[in-house]
């Protein structure tokens, strides 16, 4: 009669995870799960862009959170051994679900439901975390020191709102992996200390600017031709300024638009471009090669190119950022920044001498931001001091430097040592060689044509004038560059760079 009886159903053994590893293990799992919650809830609701608070709630916790499910699930791998071997036999060796039994079927509920808890979760979290790795706060802000210059930088400039990874990662899973890999790098070396400041240019492994730029700034709708005005300011007492129109030959990037004319013909469909630097700022260009279709290429070489095919390895194929290599960390030179800011009206050009005053705050070496912040005071407020007598004349200095200070903040970073001296800017031929590193009209060919330095190719003088007429009315008069200050034909003995270049303006402004 015994032996017919069904036998009776397997009373319920404590749980596995009832153990002091996995107690241990249900602690930190509950509290930090606690925490991760109202973190993740807080940030849902009241989305704030702090990075520091976004590191520990995506990148710390979830470590431990895991952890923790970890430590529970280890403590009953171990009780389940210990159970096998102290009762061999008593136990199947795989547990048997039958969910027909009222407690296995609530265990089973239970852990299907932090199951999907911990997925939900691990999902949100793993989202926010890839969204959170790609801002721009994470990659300017947690590395605070080393890219203070570049954040700031990329802040004032026309690219604020694109975020770091559209340019440096860009679309597409390839490119991704491959940056957080070389980012883990540069995690290590901000954590070790041994990264190096100034950072240097060119970005190793920086993704062909045509696949990032051209996500926004496709050729198709590139301007013909467009209109830039540009002031400058000369270091006198009345700060008489100067203003160009050119009209710059922007080129249109497909077929209907004039493809292959213009400045935008070196990325033209069917235009390659390559060239040979011999620096790593990619200054000096010794050999240039053109090839349009099928067209046999034509090769230019600088006077003082060694004979023969240039290293192939260091050869580079032209594309947006050998010309707009600044769009997005601009360090102004003083002179660029104190002629924009007066053209602004940002500072006043009713104080005397102001532009060469400011020129010599600004350009000076500083050892720290401030020690340079005080000094610009200082030597400021001393050189109008005589203006400070009345209250309106002592609000107007005080504005006048406050927007310096300003300015030098944005712009100088003598703890990273870095400033416009550091990165040059080629778009332009003023302050650096830009495009005059290669049209300087000495890069001969075989077939005795130099790459023009004919100063209509690239742009059209539409009007210029200087002091008082300069403000306007406008009226374009055109015609052929002339010299500011009467200074004649000195312009045509050199390019504008030998005297208003690095090194050169300092000269310029110093005698006065
Ligand atoms: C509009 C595109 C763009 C954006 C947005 C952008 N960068 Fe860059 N970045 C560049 C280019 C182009 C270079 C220089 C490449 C070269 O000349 O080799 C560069 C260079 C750098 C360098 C090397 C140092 C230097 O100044 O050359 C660092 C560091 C850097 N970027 C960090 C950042 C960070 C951090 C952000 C976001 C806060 C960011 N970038 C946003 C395009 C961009
Ligand atoms: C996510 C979109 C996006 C990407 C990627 C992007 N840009 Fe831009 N770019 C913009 C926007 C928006 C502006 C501002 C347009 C305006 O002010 O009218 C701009 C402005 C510019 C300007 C005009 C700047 C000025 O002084 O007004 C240039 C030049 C430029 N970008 C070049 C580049 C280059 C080179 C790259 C690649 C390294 C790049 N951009 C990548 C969106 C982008
Ligand atoms: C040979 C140098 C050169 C190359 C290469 C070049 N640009 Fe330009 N680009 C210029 C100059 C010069 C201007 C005129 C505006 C100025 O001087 O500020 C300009 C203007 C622009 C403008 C603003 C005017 C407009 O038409 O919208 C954008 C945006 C731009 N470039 C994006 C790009 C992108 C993206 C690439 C790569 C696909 C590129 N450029 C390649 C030199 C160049
Ligand atoms: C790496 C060398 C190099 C740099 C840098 C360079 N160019 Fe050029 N550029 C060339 C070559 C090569 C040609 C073709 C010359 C020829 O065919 O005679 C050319 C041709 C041109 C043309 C004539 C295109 C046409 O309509 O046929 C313009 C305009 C131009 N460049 C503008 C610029 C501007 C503006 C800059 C600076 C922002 C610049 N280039 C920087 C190499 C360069
Ligand atoms: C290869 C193309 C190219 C040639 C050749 C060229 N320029 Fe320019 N020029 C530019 C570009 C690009 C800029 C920058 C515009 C800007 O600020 O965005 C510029 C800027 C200027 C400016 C304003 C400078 C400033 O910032 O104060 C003047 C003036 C000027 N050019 C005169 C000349 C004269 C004179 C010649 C002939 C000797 C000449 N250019 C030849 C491309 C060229
Ligand atoms: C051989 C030297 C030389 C060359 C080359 C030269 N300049 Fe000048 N430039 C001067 C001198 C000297 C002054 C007067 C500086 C002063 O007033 O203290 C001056 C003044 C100016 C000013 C008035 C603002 C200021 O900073 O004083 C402008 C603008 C200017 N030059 C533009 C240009 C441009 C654009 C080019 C290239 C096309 C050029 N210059 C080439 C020597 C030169």
């Amino acid at each position: 009669m015994a032996s017919d009886a069904p036998p009776p159903p397997p009373a319920m053994p404590p749980p596995l995870t009832r153990n002091t590893i996995s107690f241990l293990g249900w602690i930190v799992t509950v509290v930090i799960g606690a925490l991760l919650a109202i973190l993740v809830g807080a940030d849902i609701l009241f989305h704030r862009e702090d990075p520091y608070n976004s590191v520990i709630t995506y990148l710390v916790l979830p470590v431990f959170f895991a952890g923790g499910v970890f430590i529970i699930l280890f403590g009953g791998f171990l009780e389940w051994r210990r159970r096998h071997r102290s009762a061999p036999g008593e136990y199947p060796p795989l547990p048997i679900v039958d969910i027909n039994r009222p407690w296995e079927r609530r265990r089973v509920i239970a852990g299907a439901a932090l199951l999907a808890l911990f997925f939900g979760f691990s999902a949100v979290g793993t989202y926010r975390a890839y969204q959170f790795t790609d801002s721009p706060a994470f990659c300017g802000r947690v590395c605070h020191t080393v890219m203070k210059p570049e954040y700031t930088a990329y802040q004032h400039s026309p690219h604020a709102r694109v975020a770091c990874a559209e340019c440096h990662i860009g679309s597409g899973a390839e490119w991704y992996v491959k940056m957080k890999i070389t980012g883990l790098h540069q995690v290590w070396a901000v954590a070790t200390h041994t990264y190096h400041l100034p950072i240097p240019v060119p970005v190793e492994n920086l993704r062909p600017a045509r696949e990032t730029c051209e996500e926004c700034h496709w050729p198709e709708k590139f301007s013909d031709s467009m209109e830039k005005a540009i002031w400058r300011f000369s270091p006198d007492e009345t700060n008489t300024a100067v203003r160009y129109n050119l009209l710059m030959r922007v080129g249109g990037g497909s077929p209907d638009r004039g493809e292959g004319r213009g400045i935008h013909w070196h990325i033209g469909r069917n235009v390659t471009v390559r060239y040979w630097p011999r620096d790593r700022a990619r200054s000096d260009i010794p050999w240039v090669e053109a090839r349009i279709g099928e067209a046999p290429p034509r090769v230019f070489r600088s006077a003082d190119c060694p004979p023969g095919d240039p290293p192939a390895a260091e050869i580079r194929v032209m594309d947006c950022i050998d010309c707009h290599n600044r769009p997005s960390h601009i360090y102004q030179s003083p002179n660029q920044l104190i002629d924009v800011a007066l053209a602004n009206r940002v500072l006043d050009t009713s104080l005397p001498f102001l532009k060469r005053n400011a020129m010599d705050a600004l350009a000076a070496d500083y050892p720290d931001t401030p020690t340079a912040l005080a000094s610009i005071d200082r030597t400021l407020s001393e050189k109008y001091s005589a203006l400070t007598k009345g209250p309106r004349g002592e609000e107007q200095v005080k504005r006048n430097i406050g927007a310096l200070q300003n300015l030098y903040q944005q712009n100088f970073f003598p703890e990273q040592g870095v400033s416009w001296k550091i990165y040059p800017n080629h778009q332009g031929h003023y302050e650096f060689p830009g495009c005059y590193r290669c049209h300087d009209a000495r890069h001969a060919s075989n077939d005795g044509k130099a790459i023009s330095k004919d100063c209509d190719l690239c742009h059209q003088m539409l009007d210029q004038a200087e002091g008082d007429a300069a403000f306007g009315p406008f009226t374009y008069h055109g015609g052929p560059f002339q010299h500011p200050r009467n200074l004649g034909d000195i312009w045509k003995e050199g390019n504008c760079t030998d005297c208003h270049g690095l090194g050169a303006s300092a000269r310029l402004t110093g005698g006065g």
